[in-house]
């Protein structure tokens, strides 16, 4: 609960609400309402612009929201310099002194980039500042610590929040400039200050950390001006963020043990990037009256569903052993084509026999035990294969429409029914084949 003052009143601040876009009140046909082509203008940095839709939109007001630490400065101050030769680029920095982002400007070599530099937390003066040095785009970094004298609440109060995002968002619009805001997350992952703030700015990115890991990861969670699909991979290095290219190769490299048990690999989409991923069980029998359960990376929900699959469709008893399961490198995946990996990476571990390193599992397991399809199985195979990997065990449909589908693969591809079928095809009795 955050209290709010509402002062009534003439001299009261804001009394009268102002709109927060220009709309004009003329009515015309749907197909007569069109203006040019979006113009985008990429910011260089490959990773946000392909999360953009191929770089930022003049007017375009876009909240980068992430927990402190994770590299919303630096990701903006990369970004800055990659516009700052396109348009002039005005940082305002309330958090750093203007000698701080100057360090960190040397840092990632880009010291001669001509930005403007501002450290400034009030909010006039930030106008002033952007009526003084007319900047095709402003970083605001960030939305909780500037303020506006007349306002109660302390800086990053939702009254001072809202109402010092939503000027500076009139005024971007107003001059048709890119203006980039920088919020902070709270532990549970929204956004601090108040909602609105998601709710007026056209973009909203959040920026998280995967464990365990130096990978981050750039989602557009809303995008008035492009797709909500995609994600950017970065990697903290000395020199700044990195753009990750081959995403496959940072959770794979870790698999020293190819031939464990309870190692089976798939490939997961994030966005509409393929990426492969390892799945990890451990099945041991358990010490405790009622034996435990633990996902890392995945629904927990989720796996008592599979395993109780398993327990049914493959009679295998489960109830006296303690099951967990890791997706490896710290990824969090909700894809349901990972099941089938979930499933053998489990009877892997409990029959205590190892997978074929060179598959990878695709597939959804129902409650009935079927395996169904995996989206956009094409994509996920052409990433096995330049992975170097040999086979691939999917659903029965699929494998048959593969050859009609013209997806040429030279991966051994092998359709499975149910989930029977897929444990005799990848883990078959010793003496047989
Ligand atoms: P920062 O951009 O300040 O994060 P945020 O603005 O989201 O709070 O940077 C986060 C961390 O990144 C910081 O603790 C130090 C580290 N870092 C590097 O490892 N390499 C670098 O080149 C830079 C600039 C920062
Ligand atoms: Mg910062």
């Amino acid at each position: 609960m955050t209290e709010e003052v509402v002062s009534i009143g003439k001299d009261a601040p804001s009394a009268r609400p102002r709109a927060l876009t220009s709309t004009s009140s003329a009515v015309v046909r749907l197909s007569e309402a069109k203006g040019e082509a979006l113009a985008r203008v990429p910011t260089g940095i490959a990773e946000l612009d392909g999360l953009l839709g191929g770089g930022v939109v003049a007017g375009q007001v876009l909240l980068l929201a992430g927990p402190p630490g994770i590299g919303k400065s630096t990701l903006m101050l990369q970004a800055a310099a990659g516009l700052s030769g396109k348009c002039k680029a005005l940082y305002v920095s309330g958090e750093e002194s203007l000698s701080q982002v100057g360090d960190r400007a040397r840092r990632l070599g880009i010291e001669k980039a001509d930005i403007t530099l501002a450290s400034e937390t009030d909010l006039d003066s930030i106008l002033k500042t952007i009526a003084d040095v007319s900047p095709g785009l402003i970083v605001l970094d960030s939305a909780q610590t500037v303020f506006r004298q007349d306002l109660p609440g302390s800086p990053g109060s939702v009254v001072q929040v809202r109402e010092c995002s939503s000027e500076l968002l009139r005024e971007a619009k107003a001059r048709g400039a890119v203006l980039f805001i920088l919020g902070h997350v709270t532990k549970d992952g929204s956004v601090a200050g108040p909602k609105v703030l998601e709710h007026i700015v056209d973009t909203v990115l959040q920026f998280d950390a995967e464990e365990r890991r130096m990978l981050r990861i750039l989602r557009a969670e809303k995008n008035r001006f492009g797709p909500t699909s995609e994600v950017g991979l970065f990697e903290m290095t000395q020199k700044g963020l990195k753009g990750v290219e081959n995403a496959s190769a940072l959770f794979l490299e870790e698999s020293a043990q190819k031939s464990a048990c309870g190692r089976a690999v798939s490939v997961t989409l994030e966005g509409s990037r393929p990426m492969l991923v390892e799945v990890q069980a451990l099945v041991v029998p358990t010490r405790y009256p009622l034996a435990r359960r633990m996902a890392t990376g995945l629904d927990i929900n989720r796996l008592f569903t599979l395993v109780a699959a398993l327990e049914k469709h493959l009679h295998l008893r489960l109830d006296g052993h303690d099951i967990f399961v890791n997706i490896a490198g710290g990824l969090k995946v909700k894809d349901p084509a990972l099941d089938l990996a979930v499933c053998l990476a489990i009877v892997s571990s409990s029959r205590e026999r190892a997978l074929s390193h060179e598959t990878v599992f695709l597939g959804e397991v129902g409650l009935l035990g079927g395996v169904g399809r995996a989206g956009v199985l094409d994509r996920r195979l052409r990433e096995a294969e330049r992975a170097g990997f040999g086979a691939a065990i999917v659903d029965a449909r699929s494998a048959k429409d593969l050859p009609k589908s013209g997806s040429r693969t030279t991966l051994k591809v092998l359709g499975v029914e149910d989930i029977a079928a897929a444990v005799s095809q990848a883990l078959p009795e010793k003496g047989s084949q």
